[in-house]
């Protein structure tokens, strides 16, 4: 029996479902039942029948699953594959900048920890902040955004306000600089030029489209261009050449590569489900409190559009 076909007939036992983010290995793309972005996972990871949840991601991703089904078990196939932005802020630091900003809100990327989750009155991912920001908040609103300095950078400029910005960055997709977007553009001149809003402002400054990794692949199925310089981690680079396989996709750099997103691997997912490890367990009194301000994201991202 192969490794694909042990993982399969285990998780059937466990009542599992396998969930795996964009960046993941070809390999554990494959054997998932979903794979999509932090927006899509936590739709999922709130719908999911299963009895236990494997999340191939990111610690904060399967966190927020754990958040918005307590009742089930969420396990991740390597404990340490955490986020570096998401240890950017720790829930102390929000605090001390929420008292120094009594009347403000806080919005946060879900890139975040749970005990930050639960100091926060709203979350948004990479799909939604412009949406969340513009139907949740009053222009005038005095709004923390944290952590991510060029999420926050992005979403008020298209929102055209401004926010209390916390310092902290992807470091993978801050490795992607304008000048080798500009060096791949003129290898491929006829390339769409997408990227990620982790990105610098100079990058996004460059791009056709700025979108979630599942926004580009469903933007890399309708477009027109035969070819897309793809500004974002290139793991991505396997989702999009599979779901659009008559275009060509080159990565804006090959260097970007997020070592937390590849420490998952076929092997680890067995023995995760073998020994149902590693658990994700959170505190209920965090729990209540995070999942509010991700309930409500999830609400407002299904209401239609505010008429602005
Ligand atoms: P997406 O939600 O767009 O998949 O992004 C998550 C992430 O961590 C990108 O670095
Ligand atoms: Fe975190 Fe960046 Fe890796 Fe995404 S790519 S998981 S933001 S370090």
């Amino acid at each position: 029996m192969t490794i694909t076909d042990k993982i399969k007939k285990l998780k059937k036992e466990r009542k599992a479902v396998i969930l795996a983010h964009n960046y993941q290995i070809p390999e554990v793309q494959e054997v998932a039942d979903f794979t999509g972005d932090s927006l899509g996972l936590s739709m999922e990871a709130a719908a999911t029948e299963a009895e236990v949840i494997v999340f191939c991601g990111v610690y904060f991703m399967a966190e927020t699953a754990k958040i918005l089904s307590p009742q089930k078990k969420v396990i991740m196939p390597d404990k340490d594959s955490g986020c570096p932005m998401a240890d950017m802020i720790t829930a102390k630091q929000l605090i001390e900048l929420k008292n120094k900003h009594p009347k403000a809100k806080v919005l946060a990327y879900v890139n975040t920890s749970a005990e930050v989750k639960a100091e926060t009155d709203l979350c948004c991912t990479s799909a939604n902040s412009v949406k969340i920001a513009q139907e949740a908040f009053r222009q005038d609103e005095e709004v923390i955004f944290v952590p991510d300095k060029f999420l926050a950078h992005f979403t008020a400029v298209q929102c055209n306000r401004s926010f209390i910005v916390w310092p902290g960055y992807c470091p993978t997709h801050a490795e992607i600089m304008p000048e080798s977007i500009q060096r791949k553009k003129e290898v491929y001149p006829q390339a769409e030029i997408i990227v990620h809003p982790e990105c610098r402002p100079e990058v996004i400054a460059l791009a056709d489209q700025v979108l979630s990794t599942s926004g580009m692949v469903e933007f890399a199925k309708k477009t027109k261009a035969k070819e897309l310089i793809v500004g974002t981690e290139p793991g991505m680079i396997y989702r999009l050449k599979k779901e659009a396989s008559e275009k060509k996709f080159y990565p804006a750099s090959e260097e970007a590569s997020c070592p937390n997103m590849k420490k998952n691997t076929l092997e680890k997912v067995l023995w995760a489900l073998e020994d149902l490890s590693f658990e994700v367990i959170i505190e209920d009194s965090i729990i209540n409190r995070a999942q509010k301000s991700i309930r409500k994201m999830l609400e407002i991202t299904k209401q239609p559009a505010r008429q602005q």
